[in-house]
């Protein structure tokens, strides 16, 4: 079993993630089946669980490259997380439509969100050779799952020893094929804790997903209920934020990026985890995806 390398130590993260146009409808209540419903209104935004998380790392101060494709009409979204500091060598343009999202967003702030990944499929293997290649000095790999070849993302950047952190979003049958056992931090939601581990209970999720992972870390989102983390030495938890939400989308993304870039940072897991939670509240109350997602100043 290879050494699990430790988070403190690393430098910079390359995150292969989605480039999404967010097309966000507000609405009254979500659209029933067979309905027609007018919005109230709508807006586009730059989006996508990857992209969000680029930019919630370089708003938390972390050194960050993103790797993903977009399309001839996605270029704007490359342009975006270069002004906002993250590296941009491995997004590549590629000859399909650039990923997106219909959101709708109901007057308590939840979402309903239909993702198309276009472009966000078009990853192929040597294109993360070619990512992982660029590194230098100790590193993690951050992904999600709103790209193809999760599994080969994985296992190449568990190969050369980096550390990584899958954030198993959206999940989906993808995600159960994964080299989980080659993962060394698990950010997920409760719904995603309860599919992959048939429990519907936090400690029940936690402990079959301890004993099924046993080296890695857990970090277990609850929403209004807080964040649970477990790993090899104990339990920590964070309390949220009660906050009028106004748009909960990205919240996760930010609670991750938040999370990730205290840690590497050298904060505690307790702190890491109020920061991460002081971030998400923070970006639940404004609209939009990345566009909601705090600078490190204002937490
Ligand atoms: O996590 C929020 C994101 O999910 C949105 O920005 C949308 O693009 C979907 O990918």
């Amino acid at each position: 079993m290879r050494p699990q390398p430790s988070v403190e130590s690393i430098l910079q993260i390359l995150n292969f993630g989605s480039l999404n146009v967010d097309h966000v409808y507000s609405v009254k209540r979500f659209v029933a089946p067979g309905e027609t419903l007018d919005a109230d209104a709508y807006t586009v935004f730059a989006g996508g669980k990857g992209f969000n998380q680029s930019i919630a790392l370089a708003r938390a101060g972390a050194r960050v490259a993103h790797a993903g494709c977009v399309g001839a009409d996605g270029l704007w979204l490359r342009d975006e997380l270069t002004r906002e500091g993250v590296d941009v060598e491995h997004v590549r343009a590629v000859d399909a439509p650039t990923g997106h999202a219909v959101i709708q967003v109901d007057p308590a702030g939840e979402n309903c969100i239909l993702i198309h990944g276009g472009a966000n499929q078009s990853l192929t293997t040597d294109h993360i050779d070619a990512a992982l290649a660029s590194l230098s000095g100790e590193a993690a790999v951050l992904v999600q799952n709103e790209t193809n070849l999760l599994h080969e993302i994985i296992d190449r950047s568990a190969a050369r020893g980096l550390h990584v952190i899958l954030n198993p979003s959206p999940l989906n049958d993808a995600i159960e094929r994964a080299p989980l056992e080659r993962v060394d931090t698990f950010v997920l939601n409760r719904a995603e804790g309860e599919r992959l581990s048939g429990e519907s209970s936090p400690d029940g999720i936690l402990s079959v997903l301890r004993a099924r992972h046993p080296r890695a870390v857990i970090v277990l989102t609850l929403g209004e209920g807080g964040v649970r983390h477990v790993d090899g030495t104990g339990e920590h938890s964070a309390e949220a934020e009660s906050v009028q939400a106004i748009d909960t989308t990205g919240a996760g993304d930010t609670f991750t990026g938040y999370f990730v870039a205290a840690r590497v940072h050298g904060e505690s897991v307790p702190r890491a985890l109020r920061i991460a939670c002081r971030a998400a509240a923070l970006c639940v109350q404004r609209p939009g995806a990345a566009a909601s997602i705090p600078v490190r100043g204002e937490l």
